[in-house]
C-alpha cells in the first residue's frame, strides 16, 4: 500500500445525510474510493452498495469501506434508552435487542455501531447518563458485554453481525459539574475502581473497537492518552482491534491546550494509540508529513492500518462487501423486534411509589383524566440518539391507554401545558378533565434533547410549568398517579409526597405506550429496579450507593435536608410481595482458592406472578486500600408464580469477587472479614490465607 492508501484507511468521513436523489450523487462523487470508513447516515442499502462498489471497483486495491453509525438503542425499531435497559436487570433481553438492532442496521448498510456506552455515570446533570447503564461498574460491565455479544453475534462474519465500539474511553462521565466535554479529574484509584472494569470486561468479550473520549483526564486528554490507549488497552489487555477518535476529538486537543496546531494534535493522538480519525481529516492532512519528518514511523502506521483491515476481514467485508437490498417493510418492525421492544419497555419501567395500592387502578374506576405533555408525544418518548426511529411508528401513551381501556373506562385527555415555558392556558381544560374523573394519570417529563450529548442541566427538577400543573390538579382532591419519562434521575420534590403512585417509564422507545397502560391497568406487573440513584435534591450530587465510608459516619450530613436520596439504586416495587429466607453460606471461613456458595430462597407471597431480581453485594470493611461501603457483584432475575418459592444462588470466586485494584490496577486479595449483603441482610464470612 502507498502511504496515501494507508492513511486514508485511518480516515473516516460522513456520508448519506442528505440521501435524496438530488444530493446523493454529489456526495457520492466527493467520497474517495480509498476511504477507510464512513459514518453512514442513510437507511438505504442501495446507496451503501453503490458507494461500496466505488471502493471495490475504482480504488487500486479494492478495499471495502467500513460503514459506521450510532445505533444506540435500536436502528429503526427504537428500544428504551440504555439507562432504562439496565433497569430491566435482564441482560439476555438486552443482548437480543442488540442482535435485532444489528440485523436492522446491516440490512440498511451499516457494519459498525458506536455503542455500547459504558461510562459509569454518577452525576445526572450530565446528559449522557441516558446513554449508559447507570452508576455501578459491574452493571455497566454486564450490560456492556450483553450488547457487544448481541451486536457481534457468534462471529463477526455472520450475515447480521455488526462490530461494536466501547465508548467513551475513558473517564468522560466525570466531566466537572456534569458539563459535557469538560475536564475530568479522575484519580488513578477511581480509574481502576470505577471506570476500567466495564472496559476490561468489554475488551475480554471481544469488542472490536473503542472510541477515545473528548475529556481531559487529569491533565492528559483521553484522545492523546498513551497510558490508557496503549499501555493498558493494547499492551496489558492485548486488544487487537482499533480505536477511533470521537467526533473531532483529535482537533479538540488544540482548545484543550494539549496541542499547538492540527499537526501537533495528529502527532499526539496517533502516537498515543488512536488509529482512526473521526471526521477531522486531520490524519490525512498531517500524517504523511509527520512520516517524512520521522516523527512517526512506518511501523506505527502499519500497525494502525493492520488493525483496521483486520476488522474488515473479520467482518467478511472483502468477501461480501454488498448487502441485500430488501424493501423497508422486510427490514424493520419485524415481529421479533417488536416483541423485544415491548418486553424491554415493560421490564425497564420502575414503580417508584405506590401508596395504599393506588396501582393497579381499581376495576370500578369509570373515568381517567389522562393529562400532560407526554401523553400524546411521539418524539421525546423515543429519547436521544433515536437512530433512524420514526415518530410515526411510536405507540404513544395515549394509544396504549386507548387500547387498554377501550369500552371499559372513559379517558378524559388534556395536555395541560408544554414541557417548558410559561403558557398556562391549558390548565383550565386540565382541571375540568380532572374534576370529572375518578383518578388522574399525569404524564410529565423531559424532552429528548434535555439528555444525551451536550445536554447538561443545572437542576434535576422538572420545569416550573410542569410542577405548577401538578399543583393545580392536586386541588381537585383526586388521587394522582404520576408517570415520568426522562433520560436522567429527576428531583421530584413535593411531587414525590403528593403523588399516590409514581411510575418511572424512562424514554421507553416505540412500544412504550402499551407497556405503561398495561402496568397502570394491572395487566402487567412492574419488575424494573433503578440502576441509578434518585437524589433528593440536585445539591446532593454525587449520590450513589457504592460510595466510600466516611471518617465520621454519624456526622457530616446536610444541615438543611436529609442526606438520604429519594430512591436508592436497586429500588423498584412490584404488585406482588416477595419474602427472602435467611442467606445460607456453604462455609463461614474460606481459603483464597475456594469458592463460596451463598443461597437464599425467595417466595412470592402475593397473589400474582412477578419477577424478582436478587442483587448480591459484597462489603470489605477493612483493606489496605479503602473499599466502597458495598459493591454489586452479581444479580439474577427470575419469574416467580404466585406462591412459588425459588432458590437464588451466588457463587463467590474470591479472586474475581473479593479482590480489589490498587492505583496501578494491580489486584490484591487480602484475608479478613467480608460481608455478603442482599436486601436487608448482611452475613459475615472470613477469608483466610
Ligand atoms: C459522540 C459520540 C458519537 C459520535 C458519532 C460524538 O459527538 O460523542 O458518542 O458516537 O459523535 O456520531
Amino acid at each position: 500500500m502507498t502511504i496515501e492508501e494507508k492513511i486514508l484507511q485511518m480516515t473516516q468521513w460522513t456520508y448519506g445525510k442528505n440521501a435524496n436523489a438530488n444530493n446523493i450523487e454529489a456526495s457520492k462523487k466527493a467520497v474517495r474510493p480509498e476511504i477507510g470508513s464512513l459514518i453512514y447516515r442513510s437507511v438505504n442499502p442501495v446507496y451503501r452498495n453503490e458507494i461500496m462498489r466505488k471502493a471495490m471497483e475504482q480504488s487500486r486495491l479494492g478495499i471495502p469501506i467500513l460503514m459506521g453509525f450510532d445505533v444506540i438503542h435500536g436502528f429503526r425499531t427504537i428500544y428504551p434508552i440504555p439507562l432504562a435497559q439496565a433497569c430491566s436487570w435482564n441482560p439476555n433481553l438486552v443482548a437480543k435487542a442488540a442482535a435485532v438492532a444489528a440485523k436492522e442496521s446491516k440490512l440498511s448498510g451499516v457494519d459498525w455501531t458506536f455503542s455500547p456506552m459504558i461510562d459509569v455515570a454518577r452525576d445526572p446533570r450530565w446528559g449522557r447518563v441516558a446513554e449508559g447503564y447507570g452508576e455501578d461498574p459491574y452493571t455497566n460491565a454486564v450490560f456492556g458485554v450483553a450488547s457487544v455479544k448481541g451486536y457481534q453475534g457468534k462471529n463477526l462474519s455472520d450475515t447480521f453481525s455488526i462490530a461494536a465500539c466501547l465508548k467513551h474511553y475513558i473517564g468522560y462521565s466525570l466531566s466537572e459539574g456534569g458539563r459535557d466535554y469538560h475536564y475530568a479529574d479522575v484519580s488513578a484509584q477511581t480509574l481502576w475502581d470505577t471506570f476500567m472494569p466495564p472496559y476490561e470486561a468489554g475488551v475480554k468479550a471481544g469488542a472490536a473497537t473503542l472510541m477515545s473520549a473528548f475529556n481531559d483526564i487529569s491533565g492528559v486528554p483521553a484522545s492523546a492518552n498513551h497510558f490508557t490507549l496503549t499501555d493498558i488497552l493494547k499492551q496489558r489487555w492485548k486488544h487487537d482491534g482499533f480505536v477511533v477518535s470521537d467526533w473531532g476529538s483529535i482537533e479538540n486537543l488544540i482548545p484543550q491546550g494539549f496541542a499547538k496546531d492540527r499537526k501537533d494534535a495528529a502527532l499526539k493522538s496517533f502516537t498515543a494509540g488512536v488509529e482512526m480519525d473521526m471526521v477531522d481529516n486531520i490524519y490525512a492532512d498531517n500524517l504523511p508529513l509527520l512520516l517524512k519528518e520521522h516523527r512517526i514511523s512506518m511501523k506505527q502506521v502499519d500497525d494502525a492500518v493492520r488493525r483496521i483491515l483486520r476488522l474488515k476481514f473479520k467482518l467478511g467485508l472483502f468477501d461480501k462487501p454488498y448487502v441485500e437490498e430488501l424493501p423497508e417493510k422486510d427490514r424493520y418492525y419485524q415481529p421479533e423486534s417488536m416483541a423485544i421492544a415491548r418486553k424491554l419497555a415493560e421490564e425497564s419501567m420502575v414503580l417508584l411509589k405506590n401508596d395504599g395500592q393506588t396501582l393497579p387502578i381499581a376495576h370500578n374506576i369509570k373515568q381517567i383524566a389522562l393529562i400532560g405533555p407526554m401523553v400524546k408525544d411521539s418524539i421525546n418518548i423515543m429519547g436521544s440518539w433515536e437512530g433512524q426511529g420514526m415518530p410515526s411508528s411510536v405507540e404513544t401513551i395515549f394509544d396504549g391507554f386507548k387500547k387498554e381501556f377501550q369500552g371499559k373506562t372513559t379517558l378524559n385527555f388534556a395536555k395541560g401545558c408544554d414541557f417548558d415555558g410559561d403558557d398556562e392556558s391549558g390548565f383550565n381544560e386540565a382541571s375540568i378533565a380532572a374534576k370529572k374523573s375518578d383518578i388522574i394519570v399525569l404524564c410529565l417529563g423531559e424532552m429528548e434533547k434535555w439528555s444525551g450529548e451536550n445536554a447538561t442541566r443545572s437542576t434535576l427538577a422538572l420545569p416550573v410549568i410542569q410542577q405548577h400543573l401538578f399543583s393545580i390538579l392536586k386541588q381537585s382532591g383526586k388521587p394522582i398517579i404520576l408517570i415520568i419519562s426522562n433520560g436522567r434521575p429527576i428531583e421530584l420534590g413535593s411531587l414525590n409526597r403528593l403523588s399516590g403512585a409514581i411510575l418511572e417509564i424512562w424514554q421507553p422507545g416505540i412500544a412504550g405506550g402499551s407497556a405503561v397502560a398495561g402496568i397502570i391497568s394491572g395487566r402487567l406487573n412492574p419488575s424494573g429496579k433503578l440502576a441509578i440513584t434518585f437524589p433528593l435534591t440536585t445539591g446532593q450530587i454525587p449520590t450513589y450507593y457504592n460510595m466510600r465510608q466516611s471518617a465520621r459516619p454519624k456526622l457530616g450530613g446536610y444541615q438543611d435536608i436529609s442526606s438520604e436520596p429519594n430512591y436508592w439504586f436497586g429500588h423498584g416495587l412490584s404488585y406482588t410481595t416477595f419474602s427472602y429466607s435467611k442467606i445460607t453460606l456453604s462455609d463461614s471461613i474460606i481459603s483464597k482458592n475456594k469458592n463460596l456458595i451463598a443461597r437464599v430462597e425467595i417466595t412470592n407471597t402475593g397473589l400474582r406472578d412477578g419477577k424478582e431480581t436478587a442483587m448480591w453485594f459484597i462489603s470489605d470493611p477493612v483493606a489496605s486500600v479503602t473499599r466502597p461501603v458495598k459493591e454489586l457483584k452479581f444479580f439474577e432475575k427470575k419469574n416467580l408464580k404466585a406462591g412459588e418459592k425459588q432458590t437464588f444462588q451466588f457463587e463467590i470466586d474470591p479472586i474475581r469477587d473479593l479482590s480489589f485494584p490498587d492505583a496501578n490496577g494491580v489486584r490484591h486479595l487480602e484475608s479478613g472479614e467480608f460481608y455478603i449483603m442482599l436486601n436487608e441482610q448482611k452475613v459475615k464470612f472470613e477469608l483466610v490465607d
